[in-house]
């Protein structure tokens, strides 16, 4: 890793260094204090899975902009797809005047898609307004309003979205009043509240009236929530549920979709095909691009500009997107997901042998993580062990992100474009990071 010293001779890695400060100073006279970032530098540029601050120092981003750099950063053919789209036009609103990028992204979309029925595909700008929108669709459709979600969810923060989100700091205290007609059950989490079908199906029953549910939507494995993958007959028993009672299954794949899983869609692996699925983060590099891909059926039965917004599917977000699917086949990154599920699991399972912090290990392809706990009978959270191992990572060149309704687990979100080497590089820091927490 790349360091840079100061005049003073001191290693800047994991601290803000000169210039960062400088901006730092600017950003804390003018910019929200909500607006907080993970790292304490600031970026110059970035490329692959490196990131350079303005200081001169060299990161790992293993947390890929929160996941949406399954292509890496400024991926050349991304940034040509931009470059050239902007060349012809930059915005027409879909809903004055059509084009063809939005047509062409969702043609190979659907192509994507699980399942036979036939798919349609509707464009926002955000994870959040992608599930707001299923939300509403489902709602239309059905002439129903409840809408189930999960404890451990995370679906966003407009008023709708933050209302099905579950954890209460920092995301919802004191900005209710929350909409109505949300209902939370539990998720089936294998390692700490492992739950049947039947069980899951009793919570919900004495919470709503099955006719009464528009929708059901579910993260195929939850993101936010700390990488929890449920238990393999859940899925497929929730789509049967849902069938029989025609309420639309909504998979919020913004976080598993656009293959970090090494399918395109999570959902796959799991054997079942949506009503609507949502999408967004990769999807378009980390461009505001967002999309609801739902069966036709469902899809069709909502009427002219009845969904939408002015920058909704924008041009040259749509272009980027295309280009991320032309990168995703041409270097084959859904295999690429696989194999480093492979590895992170193999390193993993080591870290568990080696530290009792590890409580737990899961993921699905190279969405992986580690459960940190302080005791693993008790499975007391290790948060606080959690943040030193994110800190003591930084200082050794690699940012790590936590995530979990208690923030004790250590998530991969990993460009699929990382070399062999840097993924080795990045997991002995974390090696390294556990054993000065373990041994303290
Ligand atoms: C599963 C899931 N849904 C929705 C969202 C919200 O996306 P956005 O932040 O783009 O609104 C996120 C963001 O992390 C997410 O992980």
């Amino acid at each position: 890793m790349q360091q840079s010293t100061t005049e003073a001779g001191k290693l800047q890695l994991g601290q803000a260094g000169p210039k960062s400060q400088e901006l730092v100073k600017r950003k804390e006279k003018v910019v929200a204090p909500a607006c907080t970032s993970l790292a304490p530098f600031m970026i110059a540029e970035s490329r692959g899975t490196v990131v350079r601050d303005v200081d001169g120092n060299e990161y790992l981003d293993f947390t890929g902009g929160w996941g949406c750099l399954v292509v890496g950063h400024t991926h050349p053919k991304v940034v040509q797809a931009i470059r050239t789209q902007s060349e012809k036009y930059v915005h027409t609103d879909f809903s004055v005047i059509a084009y063809e990028p939005y047509i062409a992204l969702a043609e190979r979309l659907v192509q994507y898609a699980p399942g036979e029925r036939p798919k349609r595909v509707a464009f926002f700008n955000s994870g959040a307004e992608a599930v707001e929108n299923a939300v509403k669709i489902a709602r239309y459709h059905t002439k129903r309003r409840a809408v189930v979600v999960f404890e451990g969810a995370f679906h966003g923060r407009t008023l709708l979205t933050m209302t099905m989100t579950h954890k209460a700091s920092p995301y919802k205290a004191h900005f209710g009043p929350f909409a109505p007609d949300v209902y939370r059950v539990p998720f089936p989490n294998p390692y700490r509240t492992p739950l049947s079908f039947a069980e899951w199906e009793t919570h919900l029953k004495a919470l709503v009236a099955p006719d009464e549910i528009a929708a059901v939507v579910v993260e195929p494995i939850q993101g936010e929530g700390g990488f929890v993958v449920p238990t393999p007959e859940f899925l497929p028993k929730l789509r049967e549920f849902c069938s029989q009672h025609g309420i639309v299954l909504v998979a919020d794949e913004v976080q598993t979709g656009v293959g970090r899983t090494g399918t395109f869609f999570a959902s796959e692996q799991f054997g079942i095909e949506p009503d609507l699925i949502c999408l967004g983060k990769s999807l378009a590099s980390g461009l505001p691009l967002s999309g609801v891909l739902g069966v036709a059926e469902v899809m069709d039965s909502v009427p002219d500009s009845a969904i939408g917004g002015t920058y909704v599917g924008n041009p040259i977000a749509c272009a980027a997107g295309l280009a991320v699917l032309d990168v995703i086949e041409g270097e084959r990154l859904l295999e690429r997901a696989r194999a480093l599920g492979e590895k992170l699991e193999a390193r993993f399972r080591a870290f568990q042998e080696e530290f009792p912090l590890v409580g737990d290990v899961r993921g699905l392809g190279a969405m992986r993580a580690l459960e940190l706990v302080k005791d693993r009978e008790t499975k007391e959270p290790a948060s606080e062990e959690t943040a030193h191992i994110i800190q003591s990572a930084l200082r050794r060149g690699v940012i790590l992100a936590k995530a979990g309704l208690y923030g004790n687990v250590l998530r991969m979100l990993l460009p699929l474009v990382i070399a062999d080497e840097e993924l080795q590089r990045g997991l002995d820091v974390i090696e390294a990071a556990l054993a000065e927490i373990s041994s303290s």
